[in-house]
């Protein structure tokens, strides 16, 4: 297992630049409690109400501004110093190698694009940013990298991004940072950072079907072909060049083709009917994993 220590090491782009704001803010907050308990302590000793002493009304507008004024400043200073690294985060780059994880109970399965999976492992080459889309099995997970100072809900029903960019090679400890049962503490693994030619070596280790691939195979075997077959629009909309599209709904709402509209169209298919359509697709709810889903997603992408 892995040793951790207080500090992670920095692993990471976001690394060297989290860990002042996270010192700043801890010194900052302590020097401040000690100080103003201190003071607090002292004052109530000191001018303590004793039979005969009276108090006075004091007034100091100069004073009062001072410890509104500077405090106010020194907050929204924390607050852009925070901001401007959450952009950083929150702002995807356009060149990523994507992979997709799915959380589950209690375990990570992470694929990349060529097919080869991992389970509880995330292996990715060094010095290129890597961006993941999350989603969930059963219950509520977050994928956690304490070297690479991210962390990430993983919601059911729901796709989530992270990304970022490794700065050394190594093993790093990855955790599942949400509570989500009984064996929670197990769903734990690593992160292997590679030099490129390694892992580019590693990633052509293994053949299997690509996401496209095992998607355009299950689309076949799940009968979607039946309805949504290229060049017929006459039971089910055309899937073809759709995806990331604006699409319009039986009941005039609008809304863009996305992975989370296609995955709400196979699992709950009577929410969003497109206009000139009738409802007449099942759910596939009970007979698709998340993997399948991730697949057919994949597939269905690749028709742009
Ligand atoms: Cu998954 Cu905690």
């Amino acid at each position: 297992m892995f040793n951790i220590p207080l500090i992670p090491e920095h692993a990471s782009t976001f690394a060297a630049k989290v860990d002042p704001l996270f010192w700043f803010l801890t010194i900052f907050v302590a020097i401040f409690c000690v100080a103003i308990t201190a003071i607090f302590i002292y004052l109530g000793l000191r001018y303590k109400q004793t039979p005969g002493r009276k108090s006075e009304h004091y007034e100091n507008m100069a004073l009062e501004l001072t410890w509104s004024v500077i405090p106010a400043i020194i907050a929204i200073g924390i607050f852009w110093w925070g901001t401007v690294i959450y952009f950083e985060y929150a702002n995807m780059p356009e060149d990523t190698y994507d992979v997709s994880v799915v959380g589950k109970q209690w375990m990570w399965k992470v694929q990349h694009p060529n097919g080869k999976t991992e389970v509880n492992h995330l292996t990715m080459p060094v010095g290129q940013a890597v961006k993941l889309t999350m989603t969930s099995q059963d219950v509520l997970h977050d994928f956690y990298i304490p070297a690479f100072r991210v962390k990430q809900d993983v919601i059911p029903a729901r796709y989530t991004t992270m990304w970022f960019e490794a700065t050394k090679t190594g093993e790093f400890p990855l955790f599942c940072a949400e509570y989500c049962g009984t064996e929670h503490s197990t769903m734990v693994g690593g992160v292997t950072v590679l030099p490129q030619a390694e892992f580019t070596a590693w990633l052509g280790g293994e053949t299997g079907m690509t996401p496209v691939e095992a998607g355009a195979a299950l689309f076949q075997q799940m009968g979607c072909v039946t309805c949504h077959a290229q060049g017929d629009a006459s039971r089910g909309p055309q899937l073809n060049g759709k995806f990331g599209t604006e699409e319009t709904f039986t009941d005039g709402s609008t809304a863009t083709i996305d992975e989370e509209y296609i995955r709400e169209s196979i699992m709950t298919p009577g929410m969003k009917i497109v206009q000139g359509y009738a409802p007449l697709m099942p759910t596939f709810a009970s007979q698709l994993s998340e993997d399948d889903i991730n697949n057919l997603i994949a597939y269905i992408k690749s028709l742009s």
